[in-house]
């Protein structure tokens, strides 16, 4: 018996009774959430989700009523061990040797695919996804909008991943633009080529702030619109210089992005676009999309009636692209060339705009896929500072959550002694980041706070970090649980039965999750399985039991740490086994 299998008997029964196929009843039966006052049932039936999902009157408005009706129709066997009715539910609670027993072995059994593997899934088809994140731009500041999308798209590739599907993650950097024109210039007079090399991403940006505040005079300005126009055409030996930045600006990148476990399959950027941009422009203008304007820049018309109340700029009076023109083209090209079911853009909600107008001329050129594109967006975070002052580059976050975290773990006296504080310290201090980050919904706003995401206590990253290890070394010590000899009657106390609930839960909010691509969903079920665990941890100890229960014990804390692990690497999170 698998644990999906318990909705399926469930659904089986009321299929027969209710008279409608299994599989529309298998969504609207649900696992109830374990909450501070416990509950016995261990599924719930939702009546007025039926009613949505049958034809029509078949079943009348009183839904407590029909609960109760329901109920009444409904009968025990090997499987579900008490039936009741609730305000518009109808509860069932499984045989409760059969709960601990098939819950421990599907988590077992499936391991690091635990949840994923439901029938919640088999109906969604297997997908081709490409998650567009980070896209920061080269010798410009990596502010907390692109920390945001590095952490949320990884998030979201890594979900997709786990459910089965093909994803192809792509940064598109900002490299090409005026500020090469700036840098190329910038280079010649503040440039040190042994700086380049050993931190290109600080020194171009040095030489940038120092080249912007020169280009006030017109003749550094024009120094630099020639440099760009060369970049423009091709001109061997500024092709060079900017190729240079480019390359070794991904190599520092690649290595920052790995201290977060972040990797992508491809660095593109604006810079692919250049000549795409102008294919897109003979288009738009082919299928008389393309409208001069008196100035002479290049727009297409968005709105309804065509009376030009919305219009997106595509070219430059001089005939140039813009951002949206090379967006256009970097869309087009990866349909062709990886011919994705779906493609995500993960940027905060200031550029929503730029994505709406995006999909719009995509659709407005015949491309019907643009409907499959989606903007997934998120809200700014104010006052993240560091001790040297403002945020400019990622390793600036990442240096000050390791240090902050390594002096909170040396002024703890519960601290282990562990083999590599420094890389625990970065771990722990990241999952702080991270769930400090994905406790609300995305499109909100917050206060970042340094203090509260590094908390020890309460619903923060450490906190899981912490139970995490902990359930480790309850392993550790005591020998790994074996499945086999388990005696599942040792696991009936209330918190042990809390855990296991709640285990149960776990592909519905895999589900929902997938649904909404909202992170926090597995955030919440993540804090709540630490908190039963850590009480489970305290009233059900596995030293000084008897060995069969300790061994039950055992084996129930290593599906929590197994399930909590899981949702920590689902959220770009690297489980720590000591601190
Ligand atoms: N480089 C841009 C920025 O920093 C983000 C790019 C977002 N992606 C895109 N396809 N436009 O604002």
């Amino acid at each position: 018996m698998a644990a999906g299998s318990f909705r399926r008997t469930i659904a089986s029964q009321l299929s027969k009774v209710l008279d409608l196929p299994p599989e529309n009843l298998i969504k609207s039966i649900s696992a109830v959430p374990v909450s501070k006052k416990r509950h016995v049932a261990d599924f719930q039936l939702s009546i007025a989700s039926i009613i949505e999902n049958s034809s029509g009157d078949c079943l009348p408005q009183d839904l407590h009523l029909q609960a109760q009706q329901l109920a009444e129709r409904l009968k025990c066997d090997s499987v579900v061990s008490a039936i009741s009715a609730g305000p518009g539910t109808v509860n069932f609670t499984i045989n409760r040797e059969l709960l601990a027993k098939t819950v421990l072995q599907q988590v077992w059994k499936d391991g690091s695919e635990y949840g994923a593997k439901s029938e919640l899934f088999s109906t969604v088809p297997r997908q081709k996804a490409v998650v567009e994140f980070s896209s920061p731009n080269i010798a410009k500041k990596f502010h907390i909008g692109h920390l945001r999308s590095t952490i949320v798209g990884n998030f979201i590739a890594n979900l997709k991943v786990a459910l089965g599907h093909e994803v192809v993650r792509i940064n598109y950097l900002g490299d090409w633009g005026m500020q090469f024109g700036l840098l190329g210039v910038g280079f010649q007079s503040f440039g040190n080529k042994e700086k380049l090399k050993s931190s290109p991403l600080q020194h171009l940006f040095e030489v940038y702030v120092q080249i912007n505040k020169a280009a006030e005079d017109e003749n550094t300005k024009t120094l630099a619109k020639d440099f760009f126009r060369k970049l423009e055409e091709h001109d061997e030996q500024a092709l060079s210089i900017w190729q240079q930045f480019r390359d070794l600006s991904i190599e520092e990148y690649i290595r920052i992005y790995k201290r977060l476990g972040v990797h992508f399959d491809e660095y593109s950027g604006e810079s692919f676009y250049q000549e795409k941009a102008q294919e897109v422009l003979k288009m738009l203008e082919d299928k008389g999309l393309l409208q001069k304007t008196i100035k002479g820049t290049g727009i297409v018309d968005l709105s309804e009636k065509k009376d030009l109340s919305t219009v997106s700029t595509v070219m430059r009076s001089d005939g140039t692209s813009l951002y949206i023109t090379r967006d256009l083209a970097a869309a087009i090209d990866r349909m062709n060339k990886h011919s994705w079911d779906t493609m995500i853009y993960v940027t905060d909600k200031s550029q929503s705009n730029h994505f709406q107008h995006l999909f719009q001329i995509l659709k407005l050129m015949g491309y019907d896929w643009a409907e499959r594109c989606q903007h997934v967006s998120f809200g700014l975070v104010q006052g993240m500072k560091t001790r040297r002052g403002e945020v400019i580059f990622l390793e600036d976050v990442l240096n000050e959550v390791r240090s902050r975290m390594l002096q909170n773990m040396t002024s703890t006296k519960t601290t282990k002694e562990t083999q590599d504080p420094v890389e625990t310290a970065e771990k722990v201090g990241l999952a702080a980041l991270i769930i400090q980050d994905f406790r609300g919904l995305l499109s909100s706003d917050y206060q970042f706070s340094w203090e509260r995401a590094l908390q020890s206590r309460g619903d923060t990253g450490v906190f899981l970090q912490y139970t995490h290890a902990r359930l480790h070394s309850l392993e550790q010590m005591h020998g790994n649980a074996e499945l086999t000899d388990v005696n599942v009657s040792c696991l009936q106390e209330p918190d042990a039965i809390s855990v296991l609930q709640h285990l149960l839960r776990y592909d519905e909010v895999l589900y929902r999750s997938s649904q909404d691509l909202q992170p926090k969903h597995i955030v919440s079920y993540l804090l709540t399985l630490s908190h039963l665990a850590a009480v489970a941890h305290k009233t059900l100890p596995v030293k000084g039991s008897a060995p069969t229960v300790a061994q039950a014990r055992l084996c129930l804390f290593h599906a929590a740490r197994s399930v909590l692990a899981n949702g920590m690497k689902l959220l770009g999170i690297t489980p720590v086994t000591q601190m």
